[in-house]
């Protein structure tokens, strides 16, 4: 595996790869890697000639009062990660290198924002369409691995990919989760004991959620309060919201049919924790996959 540091090398190599109509898979991460972050390195590995990682904690994604300073870092162990999942290329430019001087032109997502992360983080998801063009004009990947964990990021992607006409097909993998169902994230060690405990209850809630809906439950607010006075009562975190939505189109439902998605955010001392589950809903009692 080679480690790349500036975007003209990493141009010159894959330049040369595609003469030789060699596929590019490209697995883009901000580090700290963990198995969420390797299930995506394996599909890439297996559908690609090619894999390039790249580890890039985006300055521009992150609020003023967010946690860029004290977002986790180990680059030593995840170069050793990459290595092992048979990655080809590490891409790990510095900030000067990404954005050497201030932006002419930065990128505006304009729909699916006002929900979910993007209503409290505003910003966030221009910071994550900018790097993610200029990762795209990098790396010009054939295929591009993302995560279901972050559900609403893969809907802005896929907005990106194609209103941007990247030549790039999109590969929305399932979320990973640790054996009692938090779903794995670089921000779980900035959980206090108590808080990781505790923190079970943010998936235990989406099944309740899922099952009550198998059950026949249709309206939306009702699923909603349920989820939310699970978490609630059963943990010290403040919720940040608890919110259905039709995915990957991100609207208001009045009833609960069709794919939709019951996605949370939740505060805890140092950390704020996203989950989120896609269920496909159909009119009958029980139909829900
Ligand atoms: P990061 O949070 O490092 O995540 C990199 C990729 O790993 C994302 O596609 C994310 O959805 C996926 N991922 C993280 N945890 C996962 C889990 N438990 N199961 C499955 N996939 C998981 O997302 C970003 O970085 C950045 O916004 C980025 C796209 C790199 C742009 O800066």
């Amino acid at each position: 595996m080679r480690v790349i540091t500036t975007i003209q090398e990493m141009q010159t190599e894959i330049i040369k790869l595609k003469s030789q109509s060699k596929s590019i898979g490209f697995v883009p991460t901000m580090g700290f890697l963990h198995e969420g972050h390797l299930t995506l390195l394996k599909r890439a590995r297996l559908d690609n000639d090619i894999v390039v990682l790249s580890i890039f904690v985006n300055p521009l994604q992150f609020g003023p009062t967010e946690d860029f300073a004290t977002y986790p870092r180990d680059f030593a162990k995840d170069q050793s990660l990459a290595e092992c999942e048979g990655a080809d290329f590490l891409f790990y430019p510095s900030v000067e290198e990404m954005y050497p001087h201030s932006s002419s032109v930065s990128v505006v997502v304009n729909e699916r924002t006002d929900v979910l992360c993007g209503k409290s983080r505003p910003g966030h998801f221009d910071g994550v369409a900018t790097v993610l063009t200029k990762l795209f004009n990098t790396v010009m990947p054939t295929r591009a691995y993302f995560g279901k964990k972050d559900a609403q990021q893969v809907a802005v992607v896929a907005g990106l990919i194609t209103d941007f006409n990247f030549p790039i097909e999109l590969i929305p993998v399932d979320i990973v989760r640790e054996e009692d169902g938090l779903a794995k994230s670089s921000r779980n060690v900035n959980l206090l004991p108590e808080e990781r405990r505790q923190a079970v209850v943010l998936y235990k809630s989406l099944t309740t959620a899922k099952e009550t809906i198998e059950g026949g439950e249709r309206n939306p607010q009702t699923i909603k309060n349920l989820v939310s006075n699970m978490i609630r009562s059963e943990t010290n975190g403040l919720i940040d919201y608890v919110e259905i939505y039709s995915y990957p189109q991100l609207k208001a439902l009045e009833n609960i049919d069709g794919p939709c998605i019951i996605a949370l955010a939740v505060k805890f001392s140092k950390v704020r924790l996203i989950d989120n589950i896609i269920l496909e809903v159909s009119k009958e009692i029980g139909g829900v996959k």
